[in-house]
């Protein structure tokens, strides 16, 4: 069998080749699936870690793209596996999804370290699925690849374009002061997501998926093809093409991914606007490759690179249109100044050479830098605050924000969780102006637990009625990437840890400067003194499950939230030969 065996050697030998017990185990159990021993014996085997499931509408499709790769690795000379895993599918998942991300993690280093698997095809696209396989798959550090999911296609309602989530969330407020109809609110139901695919916004997940395709984890333009587009069914094929190459080569993440491809995924996050997350979410991959990265190297970008890509949120596109205008390569082509040019990805293709023959066909959806969608003195992708409310920081997307609250002093009207919040928000006798400053503790990665995305708070009823569109909001939990508003999030240390958030009473005075970088409250040192000796936390204490690992172990947002055991690039001994 050795005479089939390509350079280097196999990883998936280790299991295959030796005349031991265990592995006439090993080729008996894979005959017993019905394969023969040329089959498998000597070829590259390729994990197709597959998220797809029926509780996770973005992902339905990837059973059928499973079959794809496969067809495309059997062709290139591979022997291809399917592993499926937790779907993580944004939505359906309560309390979050983010209390499974490092769970899903796990699961793609353990499923890829306990098989023959020489190399893995990476399916998801769902919001934390992204993160969560390519986490797992830095760890494990053998050629990998990701095949993004791709976006639902453009939705519509009565003439007007409809995205997953910023429109539900405008819709919802609509139906809530009377301006549409029940049986509106029902027709909206099946108008919004109309195809297979990821949220169509730019939210978290064409957020990650796109930032990935930067640093180099996807072949180029994987990201911005729709799902239903046969091109993405091609694109799968060519991934398990890819793959078995990459194997060939070698091309593990440790011998190509630098913190120059993180920048290049930095700056793109900026250009698109994206989702608050993914500055979480960002942190907990560089720190498993053994890569250094901030809040602040995020914001420094921010202010250097202004939102081009006019997508809702912070613009009025979906990706069906930023594809249909280039996609990726398109953007990259117009703000190649910000980017390292010579940084080549899984598919060993410098980006100069991805962006030389890139055009874009519509200057609207991707906009040139002299006329982007957000001028960076109007607000930025990502703005970081510090000060007495927030000394590790805290997050807010000032682009998708009212710049008329970018400097305010107001008082604090505190919610110690969402069903207090959900109990006195539409009270009409609630205390609240335009100027109130809305707080929600006890949101955070420990005290929700998993910091689930409830930084969006509403806007009190009777403020609606008013016409009041966006207030300061302040939190210790995330808010989806496809909301919008003056929402300042991930507040660390969270309230649950004793974070300063946890001192701040209903009426004390809050002082935010976006420009500056400031978010503090008005409260004399000697009373928070006080108030921290008296402090007893309030949220929910897990005993059992994988929430109690969570609360022990999880990080807070300026560090990832990874769980402190998994957050470096430490290598874990492979199995042995037994
Ligand atoms: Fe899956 Fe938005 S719900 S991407
Ligand atoms: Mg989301």
């Amino acid at each position: 069998m050795t005479e089939h065996r390509p350079t280097p050697p196999l990883r998936s030998q280790r299991w295959y080749e030796p005349d031991t017990i265990r592995a006439f185990a090993h080729r008996q159990r894979t005959q017993q699936m019905g394969l023969r021993r040329e089959d498998f014996l000597g070829k590259p085997v390729i994990g197709i870690i597959n998220t797809w499931s029926e509780m996770s509408a973005c992902h339905i499709h990837l059973r059928d793209r499973a079959e794809t790769v496969k067809r495309a690795v059997w062709a290139a000379g591979g022997y291809p596996v399917e592993l499926p895993a937790l779907s993580v599918g944004e939505v359906m998942v309560k309390p979050t999804t983010m209390l499974y991300r490092n769970f899903l993690a796990m699961e793609t280093e353990e499923l890829l370290r306990s098989h023959p698997i020489d190399g893995a095809v990476l399916l998801g696209g769902c919001d934390k699925s992204t993160p969560a396989l390519l986490m797992g798959g830095l760890s494990m550090d053998i050629p990998m690849l990701f095949m993004p999911a791709g976006p639902m296609s453009n939705g519509q309602w009565r003439g007007q374009k409809s995205g997953a989530g910023t429109h539900t969330k405008k819709y919802w407020d609509q139906l809530r002061v009377g301006a549409i109809t029940r049986h509106d609110w029902v027709e909206l139901e099946g108008a919004m997501t109309r195809s297979i695919g990821t949220c169509n916004t730019m939210g978290t997940a064409s957020t990650m998926t796109l930032i990935a395709e930067a640093i180099g984890f996807t072949l180029p333009g994987a990201a911005s093809i729709p799902a239903a587009d046969s091109g993405h069914v091609r694109m799968a094929a060519a991934c398990g093409d890819r793959i078995v190459a990459m194997v060939r080569e070698d091309l593990r993440p440790s011998r190509w991914l630098t913190r120059r491809h993180f920048d290049n995924g930095i700056a793109t996050y900026m250009a698109l606007g994206g989702s608050t997350n993914a500055a979480i979410h960002l942190i907990a991959m560089a720190r498993r490759a053994g890569i250094s990265l901030t809040l602040d190297d995020m914001a420094a970008m921010a202010r250097r690179i202004p939102v081009l890509v006019n997508l809702f949120p912070s613009g009025n596109a979906l990706m069906e249109d930023f594809f249909f205008a280039g996609g990726l390569p398109a953007l990259h082509a117009k703000m190649r100044d910000f980017l390292d040019l010579d940084c080549a990805g899984i598919a060993g293709v410098p980006l100069r050479e991805i962006i030389a023959e890139a055009a874009c066909h519509d200057d609207d959806v991707i906009r040139n830098l002299a006329n982007p969608v957000t001028p960076l003195d109007r607000g930025v992708t990502l703005a970081v605050l510090r000060g007495n409310l927030c000394p590790d920081g805290a997050v807010m997307k000032s682009s998708a924000a009212d710049p008329r609250l970018a400097r305010h002093v107001g008082p604090a009207l505190v919610f110690e969780g969402p069903e207090d919040m959900a109990a006195r928000i539409d009270d009409p006798a609630l205390e609240v102006t335009a100027d109130t400053v809305l707080v929600l503790r006890n949101g955070g990665p420990v005290g929700g637990p998993g910091m689930p995305e409830w930084g969006n708070l509403p806007i009190p009823k009777k403020l609606l009625t008013q016409g009041v569109k966006d207030m300061i909001r302040i939190s210790d939990a995330r808010m989806s990437g496809t909301h919008y508003g003056s929402c300042i999030l991930h507040v660390a240390p969270e309230a649950a840890v004793g974070g300063p958030l946890a001192l701040l009473r209903t009426g004390d005075r809050v002082a935010l400067d976006v420009p500056e970088g400031r978010l503090d409250m008005q409260v004399p040192e000697d009373e928070l003194a006080r108030r921290r000796a008296a402090f007893v936390p309030t949220h929910r204490n897990y005993t059992r499950s994988l929430v109690a690992l969570h609360q022990r172990h999880v990080t807070q947002a300026h560090e990832g939230c990874d769980y402190d055991f998994l957050q470096d690039a430490t290598p874990v001994p492979e199995p042995g030969i037994f």
